[in-house]
């Protein structure tokens, strides 16, 4: 009798020994990765968590002038928005609106206005990018009265656009989670 309780005993220590390890060779594990990840992030903007990625854009184009300064409505260049998956990026007519006549003497200007004419376009770097097998929509959120904000921080105030939320899981989940929004959460809404 006394021999089994030992045994069984000395089974069960060897069993905590051994979460133990697990534990942490777990942890250690997740540090490891978790460094890796935040090195790749870090060095290589592109798919990601790229929070406060901020690519220089081939002209200055400011927001903070535009849609702060002379409150230009994102919808005026993002016309897209409210129907589209896609928020689009303005065409040069929709800057040659105004540029037309506006701060002509501009270098700046003067390059879009003869990219317009030469009926070329300039490229825009893209500052989000969400990975290809998730699927977002423009058009669902803002419908439902999801502002600009909320996802992409004062624009209004930025003189050069910077990704403000890191596009996680996590950010997304936590937001279709609220009961209000009664947003869906199986994995086929966001990934096929
Ligand atoms: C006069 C036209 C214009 C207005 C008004 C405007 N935008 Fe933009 N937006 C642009 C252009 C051009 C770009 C591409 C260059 C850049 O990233 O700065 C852009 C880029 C962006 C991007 C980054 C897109 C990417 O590459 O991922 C976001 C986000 C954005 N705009 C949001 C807004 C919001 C929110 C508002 C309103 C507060 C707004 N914009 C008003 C023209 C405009
Ligand atoms: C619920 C969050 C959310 C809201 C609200 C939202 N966006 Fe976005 N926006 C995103 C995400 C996520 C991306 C990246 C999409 C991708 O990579 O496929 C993005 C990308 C963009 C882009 C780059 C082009 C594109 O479609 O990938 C522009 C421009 C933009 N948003 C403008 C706007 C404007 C203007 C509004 C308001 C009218 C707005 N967004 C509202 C989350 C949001
Ligand atoms: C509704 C009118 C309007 C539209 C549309 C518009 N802009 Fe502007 N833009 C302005 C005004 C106003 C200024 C500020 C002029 C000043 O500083 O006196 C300005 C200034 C600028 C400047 C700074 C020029 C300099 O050298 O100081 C750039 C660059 C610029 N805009 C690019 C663009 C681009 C690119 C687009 C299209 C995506 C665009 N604008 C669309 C009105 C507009
Ligand atoms: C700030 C809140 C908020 C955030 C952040 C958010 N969503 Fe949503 N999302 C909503 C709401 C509200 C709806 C519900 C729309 C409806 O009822 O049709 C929705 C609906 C959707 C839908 C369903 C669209 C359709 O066609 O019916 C998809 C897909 C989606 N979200 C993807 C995403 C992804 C991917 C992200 C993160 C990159 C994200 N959402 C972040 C609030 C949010
Ligand atoms: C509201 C949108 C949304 C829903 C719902 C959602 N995901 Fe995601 N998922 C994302 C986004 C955005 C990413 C990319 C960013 C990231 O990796 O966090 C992602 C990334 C992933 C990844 C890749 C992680 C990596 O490290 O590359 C897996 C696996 C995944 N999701 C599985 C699931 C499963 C399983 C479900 C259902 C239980 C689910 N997702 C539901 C938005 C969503």
């Amino acid at each position: 009798m006394q021999k089994r309780a030992m045994q069984g005993n000395s089974l069960l220590k060897g069993r905590l020994r051994a979460s133990a390890w697990g534990r942490f060779v777990f942890f250690f594990g997740v540090i490891v990765l978790s460094f890796v990840f935040g090195a790749c992030s870090k060095f290589q903007p592109g798919i990601g968590y790229n929070k406060n990625y901020q690519p220089d854009q081939p002209i200055p184009f400011d927001h903070s002038v535009h849609a702060g300064q002379y409150q230009i409505k994102c919808q005026y260049c993002h016309n897209q928005v409210e129907r589209s998956k896609h928020s689009n990026i303005p065409a040069l007519s929709t800057c040659m609106n105004c540029h037309i006549q506006v701060k002509t003497d501009s270098p700046f200007i003067a390059k879009i206005r003869e990219a317009y004419e030469k009926n070329t376009s300039i490229e825009w770097v893209r500052v989000h990018m969400l990975p290809d097998h998730v699927q977002f929509n423009h058009s669902a959120h803002v419908q439902k009265g999801v502002s600009c904000n909320t996802c992409h921080g004062a624009v209004d105030t930025m003189k050069t656009v910077y990704q403000f939320t890191d596009l996680s899981m996590g950010w997304c989940i936590n937001c279709h989670r609220q009961p209000e929004n009664k947003a869906p959460l199986n994995c086929t809404t966001c990934h096929q």
